[in-house]
């Protein structure tokens, strides 16, 4: 008995891992919350900040935060949840990634297993996770994660796990908040690479296409190519023909401009014409792994107008480094709504940026879809104002 007392104090004393002995809800104990928090999908500048905004908000209520690491993993496999305590959270609002680390391939409600065949097996290991936050004593679990991972708290909402949910993504294509966090981050660093591409571009009388993430939504492709200069920008919401790119291009050549940017998003698709993805993506992923579009731009329009074409891919630089000061904002105002939410027991529900407020939304009404670039925006406008080709074929064709 004494021994096991001693163990305990020790382990608390050295708190680095959840000491799974301690069960029931700690809310049980007063309004002493202890809440769980984990990152899934791709990382997205900003989450460090969600994470020290959550933690610091409920320190200050004297409430405990424990880390789950890889997404839903740590909560399959318990074994590494440290608590989150202000001493390994200071400053981290600033870092880039996540601390918790992240995976967009562990669905436990869908899990790819290898059987001894060699085949894999997807199985429901859903109520393993349910078992394990109960065990541990947890009274609700805070999910930082775009539409899949959202979508994957909402499952659990619906088993029983009090969640709050915290977009997150570079894409910009959460359903139910005007932003997200990541996103304004990944524009500069795409719009920094588009204005560095002039000189060489210029230079070599050269077109450079420009690959830019964003999965099915041009966000990150229209706002960088507005503000960088591209004289056509390729997204998913408008097919594009490259014909007119081409025409507008040697339009270009014949007035003296001899160079131009073109920025395509990795989701664009010429009119009639499929996205490019690479091959049949990963195992255990979700979702399509987008990208090569830019090669397949590039190389038609090198044909088609004999000009000197080269692509790039500006890849996972766009989500790297710290986050921009609105994003970095943003996270630690989601984060700390995300607790006064909890407080509440608004659970089931999405903090969202509703300028200018953060708002809660309710988890079943924004899982499932995704928001594309609306046809009416005024950022579109803008660039067709200025002379900016989408590839748009003309109406009458
Ligand atoms: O959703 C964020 C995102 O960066 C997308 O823009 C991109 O298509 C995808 O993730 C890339 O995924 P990964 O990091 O697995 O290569």
């Amino acid at each position: 008995m004494i021994v096991q007392g001693f163990l305990v104090f020790w382990k608390n004393s050295h708190f680095d891992v959840l000491p799974t002995f301690r069960a029931g809800k700690g809310n049980a104990m007063g309004n002493r919350m202890r809440i769980a928090i984990n990152t899934g999908g791709g990382d997205a500048p900003g989450l460090n900040a969600v994470i020290e905004a959550v933690v610091m908000s409920a320190w200050y209520r004297n409430w405990e935060v424990y880390g789950i690491r890889q997404g839903y993993h740590g909560l399959l496999d318990t074994d590494d949840i440290i608590q989150l305590t202000p001493d390994k959270v200071r400053n981290i609002s600033s870092v880039g990634g996540t601390i918790l680390g992240t995976t967009n391939k562990g669905n436990p409600f869908e899990m790819p297993f290898e059987n001894g065949a060699g085949e894999v097996e997807i199985r429901d290991v859903s109520d393993r996770v349910v078992r394990n936050f109960q065990r541990l004593g947890f009274d609700c679990l805070i999910a930082v994660g775009g539409d899949g991972s959202l979508k994957i708290a909402h499952d659990f909402f619906k088993k029983g796990i009090p969640v709050i949910g915290v977009p997150k993504t570079i894409d910009n294509d959460m359903v139910g908040t005007v932003a997200t966090f990541g996103f304004d981050t990944a524009v500069s660093i795409a719009t920094e690479a588009i204005d560095r591409l002039h000189s060489t571009a210029k230079s070599h009388d050269r077109v450079m296409v420009v690959e830019v993430m964003g999965r099915h939504a041009g966000w990150i492709a229209l706002n960088s190519g507005v503000s960088g200069g591209a004289r056509a920008i390729l997204i998913p919401e408008i097919p594009f023909d490259i014909d007119v790119v081409c025409e507008q291009i040697m339009k270009d050549e014949l007035q003296g401009t001899r160079y131009a940017i073109v920025v395509a998003a990795e989701g664009a698709k010429s009119v009639g014409g499929d996205i490019v993805h690479r091959g049949d993506g990963e195992k255990g992923r979700q979702d399509v792994l987008l990208g090569g579009i830019g090669n397949v731009v590039a190389e038609a329009i090198s044909k088609k107008t004999g000009k000197d074409t080269r692509s790039l891919v500006l890849g996972h630089l766009q989500r790297g480094g710290s986050p921009t000061t609105f994003d970095r904002l943003l996270a630690l105002r989601f984060g700390a709504a995300a607790v006064r939410l909890v407080e509440a027991k608004q659970f089931g529900r999405m903090v969202a940026l509703n300028p200018p407020n953060i708002d809660a939304v309710l988890l079943e009404e924004v899982v499932g879809s995704f928001r594309t670039v609306p046809l009416e925006s005024d950022t579109l406008q803008t660039a067709r104002d200025i002379g900016i080709s989408f590839g748009e074929p003309a109406a009458d064709q």
